[in-house]
């Protein structure tokens, strides 16, 4: 989707991209199709297996890249492959924050623990991909792209994913101010934010099997939640390929489904300028087919 008549339509070849969270979904696939499109890419992962075989694939497909075991959970991990990839390459052309955790269950039973990780993954992990690489995009004084996943959460209110809404609504904050800052000290590094709608990966399944909720409701929610993503998602490629053209044609907001998108946007606009309360989610649950 386009806004204010950006810049035209940039290629990723040759250029080298560092993707967060690269050993499953959306990540894996905006990996691989940065490499397919002649990209180099550093894709990480907090679990060295699954970035293993990502990157394994990439390379039999002709790709150039290379994994790194990288928790963005903590700030040393982070710093560590900045220092390593600015070092090495001198530049880093394209960053996408995309690590992200999913948990179930309402905000008042949220395990602590819990709600630090989810704090710790979702917000202070693109933080940390902020606080060490744009300092050194800018020392280059190179063009560069930053690019943070929020999601439709990030914008709507729904229940029984608070940790996870709350931090998606900071995600899509901190990425305007960084917008409006680099703006501000003139710095040719563009800003995107993506808006995902469902895709179709594992991060309910995973959020479910490492954190399960007790709570019945929010469980049967998050089930159907699951369930209508594998209907109607699209699959990571899909949505790899919709976020990349969004990023190349120099969007701020990309979604993986414009229309989904623009009405969630729309809805919350709606909402805050009519002062409205936060929407009954029950017509909602009703129509999941659940009883409340
Ligand atoms: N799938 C969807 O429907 C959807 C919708 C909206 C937004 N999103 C967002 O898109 C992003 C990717 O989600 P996905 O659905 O592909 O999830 P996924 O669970 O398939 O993949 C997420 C990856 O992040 C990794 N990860 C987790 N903690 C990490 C850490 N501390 N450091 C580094 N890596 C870590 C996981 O190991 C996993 O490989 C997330 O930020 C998510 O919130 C997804």
């Amino acid at each position: 989707m386009s806004d204010e008549g950006m810049q035209m339509t940039a290629s990723y070849a040759d250029r080298l991209a560092v993707v967060m969270g690269a050993g499953s979904g959306i990540g894996a696939a905006l990996a691989e199709r940065l490499a397919a499109e002649g990209a180099t890419v550093v894709a990480t992962d907090i679990d060295a297996a699954r970035i293993g075989d990502v990157v394994e694939r990439m390379v039999a497909d002709g790709g150039r890249a290379f994994a790194r075991t990288v928790d963005v959970a903590d700030a040393a991990s982070v710093d560590a492959l900045a220092e390593e990839l600015f070092a090495e390459h001198d530049h880093v052309d394209l960053l996408i924050n995309n690590a992200g955790l999913q948990t179930a269950g309402p905000v008042w039973e949220a395990d602590p623990a819990r709600w630090e990780q989810m704090m710790r993954v979702n917000i202070d992990g693109v933080f940390h991909g902020i606080r060490f690489f744009v300092p050194r995009m800018l020392a280059t004084g190179r063009p560069a792209t930053v690019v943070n996943l929020s999601s439709v959460g990030g914008a709507a209110i729904v229940p029984f994913q608070s940790s996870y809404v709350a931090s998606k609504h900071a995600v899509l904050a901190l990425t305007e101010c960084l917008h409006q800052e680099l703006q501000l000290v003139g710095a040719p590094i563009q800003v995107s934010v993506v808006l995902p709608s469902y895709v179709r990966t594992r991060i309910f399944v995973d959020a479910q099997r490492v954190a399960p909720t007790g709570n019945d409701l929010a469980a049967a929610y998050f089930d159907r939640m699951e369930q209508i993503g594998q209907e109607q998602g699209k699959s990571p490629a899909e949505a790899a390929a919709a976020i990349l053209a969004g990023v190349a044609g120099g969007d701020f907001w990309v979604f993986t489904d414009d229309a989904a998108g623009q009405r969630v946007l729309t809805l919350r606009a709606e909402q805050l300028a009519g002062l409205r309360r936060p929407p009954d989610a029950r017509p909602r649950l009703r129509e999941m087919g659940l009883d409340v």
